[in-house]
């Protein structure tokens, strides 16, 4: 895959863009994009996943193989004082290991948190990371490793291949079942001085293990379930369809989209499923271990703009959008869509139906007027996604006016 990057820190792979919006933002959408079935691809896999019951004893062993003695567990206030760190300190402190916490990470991490978190590791010789949490405390943990190993603010490692030496090494620990972040190559940031989301994307910020315990998301309350789950789906929908996809990444997709199907809306309703809980650990892990390499699509090119200028929760943004970005893009590929419902167990219904069906089934009702969005903050958050690469590896060309349309079916 080739990769270059822009100046506004927005990453993008894959060269030129296929189409390019006119000077009304229409363009010629009614055809899918070319795919390539013998497009060059490389999958590449630097993290162990350890996974299963009480995977969280095994904490200590971990940390020994990749030779970390002091660790700084990274992670957000909330669950700072739950019982999910409570767990975490007892293994530490069971095995003897001298550990430090930073419990500031805030939903959408900035990169000024990051840079204090890299200022910590440094002046408390920490040799490691854990990064316990969401998105937010992974992403913030995988960034502030690589700066406190390079010397780096957050802001000089923004872009594509811009981390110049390995990070401290890191164990990743999902408490949420949604970003799959701890297989990703992404940190996403809010870089708060330029008002936008932006990403570091490099291989060397995948932490050295994902460690993946379904006992710590029981505590994740119903709406959180319900809006983190969906993001994993579309991660797994998003890079099904996804024109740079290949086929290891379209296995792992629909795998993740049927594990969704059987467990998400259990996992909801029933907090202590522990079957269902390790089900959608599964499944949105699996879907980065599909996206990473394929990038995503149009609910994603739109929901990300929108936490940074609206701060819609990054699951609640991506599920209002996924379906209506569906009902556009079955009707260039029916036979993909048509695979991605069979998958869901939803053979009987189109894709789009599915994901609204699932939605409502959820209770996640939000739409776009609850976080303040006006029609007039259209342009700007679509100016934003117009930047993504997320929007050229989506199977449909979209011009500007495709995606007003598609938040104006949000509103
Ligand atoms: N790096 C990547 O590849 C990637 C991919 C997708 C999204 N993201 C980013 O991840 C972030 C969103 O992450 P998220 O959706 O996981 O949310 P989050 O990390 O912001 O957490 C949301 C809330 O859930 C709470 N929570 C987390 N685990 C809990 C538990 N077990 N019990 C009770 N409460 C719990 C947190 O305290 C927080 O209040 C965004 O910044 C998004 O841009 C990154
Ligand atoms: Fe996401």
């Amino acid at each position: 895959m080739t990769a270059n990057d822009q100046d506004d820190g927005v990453v993008r792979l894959g060269g030129k863009p296929v189409v390019a919006a006119g000077e009304s933002g229409s363009v010629e959408t009614r055809e899918a994009r070319p795919r390539d079935a013998l497009r060059p691809a490389r999958y590449v896999l630097p993290t162990a996943i350890v996974y299963g019951s009480d995977a969280v004893g095994q904490l200590p062993s971990l940390l020994a193989e990749i030779g970390v003695e002091h660790p700084l567990v990274v992670t957000d206030r909330a669950l700072a004082a739950s019982s999910v760190m409570l767990r975490v300190a007892s293994v530490l402190s069971s095995a003897g290991i001298r550990y430090g916490v930073f419990g500031g990470v805030q939903p959408d991490p900035t990169t000024g948190v990051v840079d204090e978190i890299a200022g910590i590791l440094r002046n408390g010789g920490h040799d490691g990371v854990v990064g316990l949490g969401g998105g937010s405390p992974m992403d913030a943990a995988k960034a502030a490793s690589a700066g406190a190993a390079s010397g780096l603010a957050a802001r000089d490692l923004v872009g594509q291949d811009k981390v110049p030496c390995d990070p401290l090494p890191m164990v990743a620990i999902p408490t949420t079942a949604g970003t799959g972040s701890e297989v990703t190559r992404f940190a996403v940031l809010n870089d708060e001085s330029a008002g936008t989301k932006v990403s570091i994307a490099s291989l060397r910020i995948m932490p050295r293990f994902a460690l993946l315990d379904p006992s710590l998301t029981t505590g994740l309350p119903a709406h959180l379930t319900a809006s983190t789950g969906m993001d994993a789906l579309a991660h797994a929908v998003e890079s099904y369809g996804s024109v740079w996809n290949n086929p290891i990444s379209e296995g792992l997709a629909l795998h993740a989209i049927s594990l969704v199907g059987e467990y998400l809306r259990a996992a909801t309703e029933h907090p202590d499923d522990l079957v269902a809980r390790a089900g959608m650990l599964a499944a949105s892990c699996i879907a980065e271990l599909a996206a990473n390499t394929t990038r995503l699509g149009l609910a994603h090119a739109l929901a990300v703009p929108l936490g940074a200028t609206h701060h819609v929760p990054h699951g609640v943004g991506v599920a209002m959008l996924l379906g209506a970005m569906c009902g556009y893009n079955e009707v260039v590929d029916p036979l993909r869509y048509r695979r991605m419902s069979e998958a869901m167990g939803k053979a009987e219904v189109s894709m789009a139906e599915a994901v609204k069906a699932l939605c409502k089934d959820l209770g996640l009702n939000a739409r776009l007027r609850d976080f303040g969005v006006d029609k007039q903050d259209y342009r700007r958050v679509v100016a934003m996604a117009m930047k993504s690469d997320n929007v050229l590896a989506n199977p449909r060309p979209a011009g500007a006016e495709d995606l007003i349309d598609l938040l104006a079916q949000a509103q």
